[in-house]
């Protein structure tokens, strides 16, 4: 498929799908939308991809939904257009995300993050919820994504009051996973995306579907999902290699099957 805000490109085992509206800070209009999805759900399905990056440019991740083609819009539009629900196929991913954030994460940019399974971000990464200044309030997620990962207080500065965190303040507070320089950002997030799609595959996608269960459903709950994954593995030729390999001391030889 050929896109027009975004661009696409694989490097070895990592697929990349790069936010492309540079003129509005990457913000996410309804044709951005629906590639940026359609680009992960491609990547999903390629069994050369075993991780994929999500990423903008050095000043901007994304600035958040498009301002300028969401500002007349009706309530009646906002319930019927694609441009809420359609945040919720990022949860159908099931290899991992990265987000490899540069400059601005705002709004949807921020709920883009957040929804993500890990945060690559240079120095001069900046995260908020300025939602409020506009008159509303996060759509896609970051009202829960943000609780559950930073607390109740910080969230409600956050989205409240435009409180606005720092790449290292994002660190501290457990938004982000590293912090790498500007300047060649992408490349260090193509290197820990490489690092985990050289994993075996489906324990990966196992562990993937157990930890999301931890922000979704009771411990009692959570605890079954994590059995339900772990033992099915048992019958996967990766985990005999995996534990072969561990005696024989070499490296495993993972086929995905
Ligand atoms: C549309 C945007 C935009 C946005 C920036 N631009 N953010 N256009 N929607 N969200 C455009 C500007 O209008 C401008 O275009 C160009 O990008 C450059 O932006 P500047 O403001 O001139 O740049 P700068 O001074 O460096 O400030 C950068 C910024 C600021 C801090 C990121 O642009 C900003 O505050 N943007 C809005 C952030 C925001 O409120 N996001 C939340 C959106 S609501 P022109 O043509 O004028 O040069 C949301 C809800 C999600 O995300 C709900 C999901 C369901």
């Amino acid at each position: 498929m050929t896109y027009t805000t975004i661009l696409t490109e694989t490097r070895g085992r990592v697929g990349i799908a790069q936010l492309n509206r540079p003129q509005a800070m990457n913000a996410f209009n309804l044709a951005m939308l629906g590639e940026v999805f359609d680009a992960l759900e491609t990547f999903d399905k390629d069994e050369h991809v075993g991780a994929i990056i999500v990423t903008g440019n050095e000043k901007a991740f994304a600035a958040g939904a498009d301002i300028k083609e969401m500002s007349e819009a009706s309530y009646i539009q906002m319930v019927t257009e694609e441009r809420v629900e359609v945040w919720n196929r990022i949860r159908g991913i099931r290899k991992p995300v990265i987000a490899a954030v540069s400059g601005w994460a705002l709004g949807g940019g921020c709920e883009f993050v957040l929804s993500c399974d890990m945060v690559v971000a240079s120095e001069s990464a900046r995260f908020g919820q300025p939602e409020i200044t506009i008159g509303i309030i996060p759509g896609a997620g970051g009202t829960q994504r943000l609780a559950r990962l930073v607390g109740k207080h910080l969230a409600m500065e956050m989205v409240i009051n435009n409180r606005t965190l720092t790449a290292q303040e994002a660190l501290q507070f457990g938004l982000v996973n590293r912090i790498v320089a500007v300047e060649g950002y992408l490349d260090a997030a193509v290197a820990f995306a490489e690092e985990i799609a050289s994993r075996a595959p489906i324990a990966v996608r196992m562990a993937k579907d157990a930890v999301n269960a931890a922000f979704e459903t009771t411990l009692t709950e959570g605890l079954a999902v994590e059995k339900r994954n772990f033992y099915p593995l048992f019958a996967t030729e990766d985990q005999k290699e995996g534990m072969k390999a561990f005696i024989e001391k070499r490296k495993p030889n993972w086929k995905g099957k």
